[in-house]
């Protein structure tokens, strides 16, 4: 069996998969911790790590019916994402099989969203589309095989979508992170009421949310308070219902300029059901993974790590983890 680990944000996860995709653990344990800051602090979520990990590893293990005798890989997030919970999963990861004398395989976090496809039972096969939306990446690919995302046809030039989310959901009023409750706040609401921007003129596949954030925090600002309040599931509902569009519109573009007729999506926001219900529409072939393989796990981190060349023992002992940019070799 294949252990993995992630550990690249707020939330500790440790999975456990069969060699062939099979799910057999998918632990989450997200820290609430954070919510009174507006944002995830690295620190805390770094000590976070370290007391939750070992509980967590001995859950998923007691969910799988299996010990570290079973495993045969350990695979944890390289990057992109905060160092100091990086650090955590990743040592952690490089322990565990460095004391079986296991091989082990350093992911990156983007081939893990991709790679929930993979997974048994609805495992869906290269060539596609992907568009993989998160807290800290917007992009869509030409998936081509199981790496790693290789073919960007575009991505975000300023925030991610999930960001989008949480920047509106604060504004709103809500928790942090904000992208399910301005969901759950929306499905009381009018997404026609405002007329929100989605960056239409933009030619490119390229994605952004700066201008939609902006025209969120002048409406609530010209709306004032009280009538702010009233009509914050509007707001909500108008305001998710332009991320939405923004991400359709280049998903019909992309679809259009590759010919692709079959297209899956990762990240948070894929779990989100307007999103969905918008892609449901297209008319192509979709892959779109259960809401929990959406959001941040380590089931597919495992799945990646099938695709992922595995380090022997004990050369991956020297690998540090990256928090973005360009993935070293
Ligand atoms: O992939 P993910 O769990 O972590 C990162 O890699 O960033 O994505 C987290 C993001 C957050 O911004 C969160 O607000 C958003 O995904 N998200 C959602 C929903 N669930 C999570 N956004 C919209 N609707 C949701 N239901
Ligand atoms: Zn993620």
């Amino acid at each position: 069996m294949i252990l993995a680990i992630e550990t690249s944000c707020d939330d500790t996860c440790v999975a456990l998969i069969t060699p062939d995709g099979e799910i057999r653990a998918n632990v989450i344990s997200s820290q609430h911790v954070h919510d009174r800051f507006g944002g995830v602090v690295p620190e805390i979520a770094s000590r976070q790590h370290l007391s939750l990990l070992p509980v967590v590893v001995s859950q998923a293990l007691a969910v799988a019916g299996a010990t570290l005798d079973d495993v045969t890989l350990v695979a944890a997030t390289r990057g992109p994402g905060l160092v100091a919970a990086l650090l955590v999963g990743f040592s952690a990861g490089k322990a565990i099989a460095a004391a079986r004398e296991l091989p082990f395989a350093a992911v990156d976090h983007l081939h893990g969203h991709l790679a929930a496809s993979f997974l048994a039972p609805a495992r869906f096969e290269p060539p596609f589309l992907a568009l993989i939306a998160s807290g800290g990446h917007t992009l869509l690919a030409d998936v081509r095989d199981h790496g790693p995302v290789q073919q960007l046809l575009g991505q975000t030039l300023d925030d991610a979508a999930g960001e989008a989310f949480d920047k509106g959901a604060r504004l709103l009023g809500l928790g942090y992170p904000g992208g399910a409750a301005l969901e759950a706040l929306a499905a009381e609401g009018d997404p026609g009421a405002f007329p929100f921007p989605t960056a239409r003129r933009m030619q490119s596949l390229d994605f952004s949310f700066a201008g939609l954030k902006t025209a969120l925090l002048y409406k609530v600002r010209e709306l004032g308070e009280p009538e702010t309040q009233r009509r914050r599931a509007d707001l909500a509902a108008s305001y998710q219902h332009a991320i939405v569009e923004t991400l359709m519109i280049r998903v019909r573009r992309a679809l259009e300029a590759t010919g692709a007729t079959r297209l899956a999506i990762g990240g948070g926001v894929a779990a989100n059901g307007a999103l969905r219900a918008a892609l449901q529409q297209l008319g192509v072939e979709l892959q779109i993974p259960a809401a929990e393989l959406c959001t941040d796990n380590a089931a597919m981190i495992a799945s990646a790590a099938r695709y992922t060349p595995a380090s022997p023992f004990p050369a991956y002992l020297e690998l540090d983890v990256y928090s973005s940019g360009e993935r070293p070799q």
